[in-house]
């Protein structure tokens, strides 16, 4: 069953004068080690962060929460796989918020889909609660 969706278009360019601006400060408080790795050793640095920027925003609707004040963009963080898919991955409130959301004897998985094209950047997040298969006995 579907628990939530979400999605964000963010302007890469907006996200290109936010990093002139704000640097380090916003590099730090908003992407994990492995998002700013990723990006930073891309042609495409902005756009590559740009994507997980509206990663984030799409996650946190598909969570219900939206982007209040106070939580932390890095509780919720993209890495891909070998294939280049990426995923994403809760910490903190939003694996709280995702367990509470969770029906019994389900557990949930988080899928991810990013796409850019200057000067747009764009995430899908679909949240699929999947039964536990009973243990025998
Ligand atoms: C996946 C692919 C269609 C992306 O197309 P694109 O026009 O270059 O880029 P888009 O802006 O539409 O999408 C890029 C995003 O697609 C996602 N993506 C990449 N590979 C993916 C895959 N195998 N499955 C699902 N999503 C994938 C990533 O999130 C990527 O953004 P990110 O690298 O910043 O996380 C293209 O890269 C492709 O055909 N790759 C397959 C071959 C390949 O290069 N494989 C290398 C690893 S074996």
């Amino acid at each position: 069953m579907i628990l939530g969706v979400g999605t964000d278009l963010a302007n890469i360019d907006r996200i290109a004068g936010t990093l002139e601006r704000f640097g380090d400060r916003f590099r730090n408080r908003v992407f994990t080690e492995i998002e700013q790795a990723k990006a930073e050793r891309r042609l495409d640095t902005v756009g590559t962060y740009a994507k997980r920027w509206a990663a984030k925003e799409a996650c946190s609707k598909a969570l219900g929460t939206g982007l209040r004040m106070g939580i932390s963009w890095k509780d919720m963080a993209v890495s891909n796989l070998r294939t280049g898919q990426p995923i994403m991955h809760v910490t903190g409130w939003a694996a709280q918020r995702l367990q509470e959301m969770t029906p019994e004897g389900h557990e949930a998985i988080i899928h991810v889909t990013l796409t850019d094209d200057h000067p747009w950047a764009q995430a899908f997040v679909v949240i699929e609660a999947r039964p536990i298969a009973a243990m025998p006995g």
